[in-house]
């Protein structure tokens, strides 16, 4: 037996075998719980709700009664081959499964950007030799060890963040800590950036080398242990936002300062990255927003900075393997909207409106539709909250960098079709990619970083957009496409 000894059994309890090994599922649970338990994790999209068909089991022994859910997402012929869904699967007896999912735990390297606008060759004295760079993002954990000297990047690990069983987005992930499951969140990630480290030191020898480390504030809480049940209840404090220094296999580690509860330290990197508070007074103010599931945004220079974040979710990111990458999807929305296909208020005309629209090897829903449609209008006011509150006509701006996994191959002039940013703005736009990875890369590589940043940090001021009035009604009218 893989857990304990049969005295801490109940009677209640019930005997799953998975392959060669035995595991006990408690009264009540799913196999879904019991998968989360033993760590045995794989990438459910919905956190356990039944909500994705992600988490396919299949029954080769004891089999259950199919769950509505299971008639939702499987085929009559995957039902009658014992095929269910984990999350909704709760044997009453002894039984035997094998899981059909594999553990896609091999992220695309979507961590691109532009280094070559930024990096500055040569040796300096006062730099390490090299850094280990670390995004923690809520989807994706990015990592690169990139030579100081050269910016040459000598090698990249880029997974799915292994918490993503808990759910896709930082609701789900505070919640399962508040249900206690903090410390197996900490554990996965940990555990997750620990290899990839190690995965990187096989390629150096006896030379320096730091580790800096970004994420938003939620990624940081648990990474760093903290409780986020703070985060996920008003007035939505963070515990503890400052930088942080450690060891990580036994390197110098700093995890960068935060914002907020909604702006963290992947903005806060995102921010430095770009230079953005090194504009004199003359210089006009830049945007930059981040299209990860949180949406952050910051705008303006070295005189005033104003941040926030917007309820984007996952829209942009897809479901999945067999999913559209959000790059796609923003194109095709924007072409279904040329051929006539996607109306401007966000309706599939038939016979799409009910099967969704075949695309590639997938469908895009009406679902995917107004998932998007609501992502981005929920960038589209944010963008607008931020240019009056601050307040800047859209000539005050120079540049608008969308950055985030995607950002680098997203096409800007698809994306201000579908209004996700102003048209106004589209000119100035530029994909910029994982500016998180690339602040935390050079807060590594420059000592005098830190001073910089800390003063960052203390002149950005945040926004809550829900608090804004007028916040409603522009969001209502960012809607259509
Ligand atoms: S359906 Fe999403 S995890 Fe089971």
């Amino acid at each position: 037996m893989t857990e304990g000894t049969t005295s801490l059994y109940k009677e209640s309890d019930i005997q799953i075998r998975i392959g060669e090994d035995s595991f006990i599922l408690h009264k009540g649970e799913s196999i879904f719980d019991l998968l989360l338990r033993q760590e045995r994790i794989f990438l459910s999209f919905c956190g356990g709700k039944g909500k994705c068909g992600r988490c396919r089991i299949r029954f080769l022994q004891g089999i259950v009664y199919p769950s509505s859910a299971d008639r939702i997402f499987l085929t009559a012929e995957e039902i009658r081959r014992g095929v269910r869904l984990a999350c909704t699967a709760r044997p009453t007896g002894v039984c035997r499964i094998e899981l059909l999912l594999e553990e896609k735990k091999e992220s695309k390297i979507i961590s691109g950007y532009q280094l070559d606008e930024w990096k500055t060759k040569g040796e300096n004295e006062n730099w390490p030799k090299n850094v280990i760079a670390v995004d923690i993002g809520t989807t994706t954990l990015a990592m690169q060890l990139i030579d100081t000297s050269s910016g040459e990047i000598l090698a990249q690990f880029c997974r799915m963040n292994p918490q993503r069983s808990y759910g896709p987005d930082v609701i789900s992930r505070i919640e399962a800590d508040t249900r206690g499951e903090g410390e197996r969140l900490n554990r996965l990630i940990l555990r997750e950036v620990e290899a990839g480290i190690k995965e990187m030191l096989l390629q150096l020898q006896e030379q320096t080398v730091v580790i800096a480390i970004a994420g938003n504030t939620t990624m940081q809480h648990l990474f760093l242990g903290f409780s986020t049940r703070s985060l996920g209840e008003y007035p939505f404090q963070p515990l503890d936002l400052s930088k942080k220094e450690f060891e990580l296999c036994g390197i110098p580690t700093v995890f960068l300062p935060g914002i907020s509860a909604f702006v963290g330290a992947d903005i806060v990197a995102g921010i430095y990255a770009l230079r953005m508070c090194q504009a004199s007074k003359e210089k006009k103010a830049t945007l930059l927003i981040d299209l990860g599931t949180n949406g952050e945004m910051a705008i303006g220079n070295g005189d005033k900075l104003l941040v926030c974040a917007t309820a984007a979710g996952p829209a942009f990111e897809g479901r999945g393997a067999d999913s559209l990458e959000g790059t796609d999807r923003i194109k095709l929305i924007a072409t279904l909207l040329e051929e006539g296909i996607l109306d401007a208020s966000g309706l599939l005309a038939d016979p799409y409106f009910e099967k969704g629209y075949p695309y590639k090897n997938t469908v895009i829903t009406q679902e995917d539709v107004r998932a998007i449609q609501m992502a981005k209008a929920a960038i589209c006011a944010g963008i607008k909250i931020l240019m009056r509150e601050y307040p800047l006509r859209p000539d005050e701006i120079d540049q608008v960098y969308l950055a985030g996994g995607f950002g680098y191959y997203l096409d800007t002039q698809k994306a201000a079709r579908i209004g996700l940013i102003p048209d106004e703005l589209c000119e100035k736009s530029k994909a910029v990619g994982n500016t998180s990875l690339m602040g935390a890369y050079l807060y590594g590589r420059n000592p005098g970083a830190a001073t910089e940043v800390e003063a960052l940090v203390a002149l950005a001021e945040p926004i809550n957009l829900a608090e804004q009035p007028g916040f409603e009604q522009i969001y209502l009218e960012s809607l259509d496409f």
